[in-house]
């Protein structure tokens, strides 16, 4: 082995979640299974975007403090190791919101502006929804990543516009205040290949639209989410052919089995030859395997609140200490270390 090689540093990946409610299937194939991935390779931070969750949640408190601990379950259930990956929650961490500030004096409003997710609010009817935390929004999640040094950021594609704007910022601060030696640099987003997943009605898979499987859903759930799930809607009978390509089920079928029994399937669809309920079978079968021993860590975890508050200390104080040295690049070179 090379020693030189060796103690090269791990690259950086950071990345969050807004802490809406318990996760489902969507956010596993969609982030968590690629942070799982990414985490022994990488040296990573993931961490609860509690502030974000507020920008459009503010009226909710209730919800999100049940949902901050509950979220970070999830993920360990997944299987991310707390002894791999840094985990915090944004709120400990205020030298984000200072980074914030300061990024916030050179960013040009328009860059903000032109944000879907807030023009879209400021064109209704009643524009309450469009206001300064979210306007804000993508350049706290600058501050996030930039913090950090973040070389990657896995992402759904439903972000790539915040980290574009992340690029931007930095290079605008780097030009601005360290143009020989660029201080924040810019990060790469890392898009997850399963970017949606179908829900149960076909759209896709959100908690809002009431169509989810939640990670930690019973088996017995499961089965009747999937059982009672739309089919073909011109397979109304048991002896009318139909097509997979019309079937909101098709998509997790193609997720959750394999080749061989999907060419079955499918014939057996297109000939009549077998009902739905024995379609969906082998996928209820599927996902109850696949979140077996979500739910037994899960249940280790939950019977142990402490060590999951104990595995959040441990993050937050490892997140402050890369946080803190930023922050006195920062502060230097914008002229504030007095
Ligand atoms: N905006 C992200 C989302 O809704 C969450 C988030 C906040 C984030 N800060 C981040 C993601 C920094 C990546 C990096 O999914
Ligand atoms: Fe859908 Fe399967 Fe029924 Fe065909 S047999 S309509 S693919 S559930």
């Amino acid at each position: 082995m090379n020693p030189e090689i060796e103690s090269q540093p791990r690259p950086r990946v950071l990345s969050g979640m807004r802490p809406t409610g318990a996760l489902h299937l969507g956010h596993y194939h969609g982030a968590l299974k690629n942070w799982v991935r990414l985490q022994s390779s990488h040296d990573c931070f993931f961490f609860v975007a509690d502030w974000h969750a507020l920008t459009t949640h503010y009226q909710d408190r209730q919800s999100i403090e049940r949902n901050v601990y509950d979220m970070v379950v999830d993920w360990l259930a997944a299987g991310i190791d707390p002894e791999q990956a840094t985990l915090f929650i944004q709120s400990r961490m205020p030298e984000h919101a200072e980074l914030f500030t300061l990024l916030a004096m050179s960013t040009p409003l328009s860059w903000l502006e032109r944000i879907p997710s807030y023009k879209d609010q400021v064109s209704r009817p009643n524009a309450e929804g469009a206001t300064y935390g979210l306007l804000g929004y993508p350049l706290l999640q600058a501050a996030d990543i930039l913090i950090y040094k973040a070389a990657y950021v896995p992402v759904g594609e439903d972000q790539s516009a915040h980290v574009e704007v992340t690029r931007e910022v930095a290079r605008r601060f780097n030009r601005i205040y360290s143009p020989d030696r660029a201080i924040l640099p810019e990060p790469q987003e890392l898009l997850t290949e399963t970017a949606r997943l179908s829900g149960l009605d076909g759209q896709k898979m959100s908690k809002s639209y009431g169509n989810a499987i939640a990670m930690r859903d019973e088996p017995a759930v499961v089965e009747e989410k999937i059982r009672t799930m739309p089919t073909d809607p011109q397979r109304v009978r048991r002896s009318d052919a139909g097509d997979p390509a019309r079937c909101p089920v098709w998509p997790l079928h193609e997720l959750y089995t394999d080749a061989q029994t999907r060419a079955d399937l499918q014939q057996g669809c297109k000939s009549a030859g077998i009902g739905c309920l024995d379609c969906k079978q082998p996928l209820i079968e599927a996902i109850q395997k696949e979140q077996q021993p979500w739910r037994e860590r899960a249940a280790d975890y939950l019977a142990n609140p402490k060590q999951v508050h104990w595995i959040v200390e441990v993050g937050t104080e490892r997140a402050r200490a890369v946080a803190r040295k930023t922050l006195r690049e920062v502060r230097a070179a914008m002229g504030l270390n007095y």
